[in-house]
């Protein structure tokens, strides 16, 4: 996903985030005893933003604090990352789960997102997958189909997805595309909600018919610089 000075009104992050092409080292500790280090662009003040998916986004750092401290949810699970950018929750997951796929519609983050995979090889037994995602992209999500068997995934999740009305629906689409129908498949989904997008997630997951459940980020973590704006939700089918 590019965001030029021409599609900047669309997208709505360039006033939230710069980056510039230098790449910097983001650790993350989750739950005293889970850590990573991640390669992401820098983050600048200038007005440019070639892809956001080439660093790590404040909101992954509240999903991996939720993964880390309710790991026994995510232990032996088959799970599938959407929007994972520069990979830190899809990572943090690995060391728990049975599978992990991680995936983007951006291509141009895979580089970078193998890198991390290989840096940080102390979390997973068994590496994590990459693969192209586009929400609402029904060609990109037969292929996942294929590979991996209908709408096969325990447990989807997410950070930092939500910033752009429009993008909600095919989101909430590609969930309900992939996620298994068994009793506690769940998607969990962080985010800082910037511009009001909660009516819209709320609309939408309704319409795909999933309960929504609000998390409070004090019950899993005490990090004091997450985001007042910050939000932490669970999806399971009605
Ligand atoms: C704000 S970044 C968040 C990245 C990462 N989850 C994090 O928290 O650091 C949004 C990510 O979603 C991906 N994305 C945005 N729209 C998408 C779409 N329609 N289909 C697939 N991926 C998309 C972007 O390429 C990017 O990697």
């Amino acid at each position: 996903m590019s965001i030029d000075s021409d599609d900047e009104d669309i997208t709505g992050l360039s006033d939230i985030f710069v980056v510039s092409d230098a790449v910097e080292d983001y650790k993350y500790t989750f739950a005293d005893d889970l850590t990573l280090t991640i390669k992401g662009q820098e983050l600048q003040n200038q007005n440019i933003q070639p892809t956001t998916g080439l660093l790590p986004w404040p909101a992954a750092s509240i999903l991996g604090h939720y993964i880390a401290f309710n790991r026994k949810q995510f232990v032996d699970k088959t799970v599938l990352e959407l929007g994972t950018g520069v990979g830190v929750c899809g990572l943090a997951v690995s060391k728990f789960a049975r599978t992990t796929v991680m995936s983007d519609g951006e291509q141009s983050t895979f580089e970078q997102l193998e890198l991390n995979i290989d840096n940080n090889k102390h979390l997973y037994m068994t590496r994590p997958t990459v693969v192209h995602l586009g929400w609402g992209n029904n060609s990109t999500l037969d292929t996942i189909k294929q590979s991996y068997g209908g709408n096969h995934f325990d447990i989807i999740i997410g950070s930092d997805l939500v910033y752009f009305d429009a993008s909600i629906e095919p989101l909430f689409y590609t969930v309900n595309q992939l996620l298994s129908g068994e009793p506690g498949s769940s998607f969990y989904l962080s985010f800082l909600d910037r511009k009001n997008h909660l009516p819209t997630v709320e609309r939408v997951s309704t319409h795909y018919k999933f309960n929504m459940t609000s998390v409070p980020i004090s019950t899993f973590t005490k990090d004091t610089t997450v985001s007042t704006m910050a939000k932490m939700f669970i999806f399971t089918r009605q």
